[in-house]
């Protein structure tokens, strides 16, 4: 392909290093479309005669067909994918191959692939994240009302319901689409015609190939076209981002699955053994995504110090661009599907999360609100006869829903009252109704408004 100024071959490591078919060839059908693209256009422009358009066109319909059915092979001394499809197809159609790279170099093809293939590799992604969604949004709606401690600093806080806590997760998928959707809005402009940097001679119609490929028009500035990756940098932060949210379910399933919490089974699907122990049961595949998200991150990081280097325009470096982005996309694809699968099939054990929402004095937050309410106490105040109550129910080994009025007025002689607080569970969370709040009211609405943007 280029060999006309050299006298010898490259040697054998020379060819392994420059070597990016292993990879690339994830890339074949976008390399296809954007040949067939271009080629559609050169013969339009009469840069092209149409029958060599046409010789083009099904030689790349032929290789279609045989990648599709037999892979793409990996030929090392052809380089890339873009030369082995251009091989073949000289191999297929002859003479009129040759003039398909009239007005194109590999820095446009690959910066055109690769756009295509990352906006594809969003609508994947995103499909994913709503199925992960509808998946919280029914286990939520089963359990508007169940009851389970929230923390903060992993100390039982306050009564919060496991539906509130699922629909937690809900709005951040609902973020990480948008942030998707974004990229994929932001990487829609077309590479293709900025040649090897500076443009070319031939009378070309960019717009003509970027409408041809879905792009919203063609990029600006050749030399911007050809070596920027910012496109797949924000796919990767995206990526990581998305990751890091599956990440703390997985790590909040990974302790709710052990002993000491007891909050949820996880199916006989989602577990594995041990080899040594029988009565394991492990949540490896929560561990798995947990574990998976550092890996994403890595290609997000890998791929920012391969760029922040680089001058303008195309250098070799940026062919490593592709192996962080194939990889985040397969480990993330992985981990949206898993946390899919365990967060709808997992029982969840609402006796026992109840039974911990209970303990700790979670609603001592809720007797500091009725002193303020009911008697006028300022919250500072409040608080601290709160904490006496506490104390004082700490020692004696009870609960703070079993105390009674002459045990508040021994505290706070003010309280001539003999009307209690209702410092139950349910009491607690039924009362947490402003917007955005844990009461089973609010969650419900939340719940209805989140199926609602689902089927829109
Ligand atoms: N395989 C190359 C890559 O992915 C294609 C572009 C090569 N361009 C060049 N001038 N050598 O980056």
């Amino acid at each position: 392909m280029w060999g006309g100024r050299f006298g010898a071959g490259p040697g054998d490591i020379m060819r392994e290093i420059n070597a990016s078919i292993p990879f690339d060839k994830r890339l074949w059908q976008e390399d296809i479309a954007g040949s067939k693209a271009h080629a559609q256009m050169l013969a339009a422009q009469g840069i092209i005669s149409s029958d060599d358009e046409t010789a083009i066109q099904q030689g790349l319909s032929a290789i279609h067909a045989e990648y599709e059915a037999d892979g793409v092979p990996e030929d090392w001394t052809l380089e890339d994918i873009h030369m082995v499809t251009e091989t073949r197809l000289r191999a297929l159609v002859g003479e009129p191959a040759a003039r398909l790279h009239t007005a194109r170099s590999r820095n446009d093809q690959v910066a055109t692939d690769f756009r295509l293939w990352v906006r594809v590799a969003i609508g994947r992604i995103d499909s994913g994240l709503k199925a992960f969604q509808s998946a919280l949004v029914a286990r939520a709606d089963e359990h508007a009302d169940s009851i389970m401690p929230g923390f903060t600093h992993l100390q039982v806080a306050q009564p919060v319901t496991l539906g509130h806590h699922l629909m937690a997760y809900y709005e951040m998928a609902k973020r990480d689409r948008s942030r998707f959707a974004d990229c994929a809005h932001r990487l829609n402009q077309s590479p293709l015609g900025a040649a090897a940097l500076a443009g070319t001679s031939f009378p070309i119609d960019r717009a003509a190939t970027a409408q041809a490929l879905g792009f919203d028009g063609p990029m600006g500035n050749s030399l911007d076209a050809v070596s920027d990756r910012d496109f797949a940098l924000e796919f990767l932060t995206c990526a990581t981002q998305t990751a890091l949210h599956l990440s703390r379910l997985a790590e909040e399933m990974i302790l709710w699955a052990s002993q000491p919490f007891g909050f949820i089974l996880l199916p006989d699907a989602w577990s594995t053994g041990s080899s040594i122990m029988p009565q394991k049961r492990n949540p490896d595949a929560a561990e798995l995504v947990r574990g998976h998200a550092g890996r994403i991150m890595g290609s997000m990081t890998s791929l920012m110090v391969t760029m922040k280097g680089l001058p303008l325009a195309y250098s070799k470096d940026m062919q490593d661009d592709k192996p962080p982005v194939f990889e985040a996309y397969d480990l993330l694809s992985l981990s949206i599907a898993a946390m899919t699968g365990m967060v709808g099939n997992v029982t969840f054990q609402t006796a026992r999360m109840r039974e911990v929402a209970a303990s700790g004095f979670s609603t001592a937050t809720d007797l500091a609100d009725w002193l303020v309410r009911e008697h006028g106490l300022a919250f500072r105040d409040a608080h601290h006869v709160t904490g006496s109550v506490v104390k004082a129910c700490e020692e004696r080994g009870i609960t703070l829903d079993a105390i009674t009025s002459n045990d508040l007025a021994a505290i706070y002689p003010q309280l001539q009252e003999s009307d209690l607080p209702d410092l139950s569970v349910e009491g607690s969370v039924a009362s947490r109704t402003s917007a955005g709040g844990t009461a089973p009211v609010r969650v419900r609405e939340e719940i209805a408004f989140a199926k609602k943007e689902l089927e829109a």
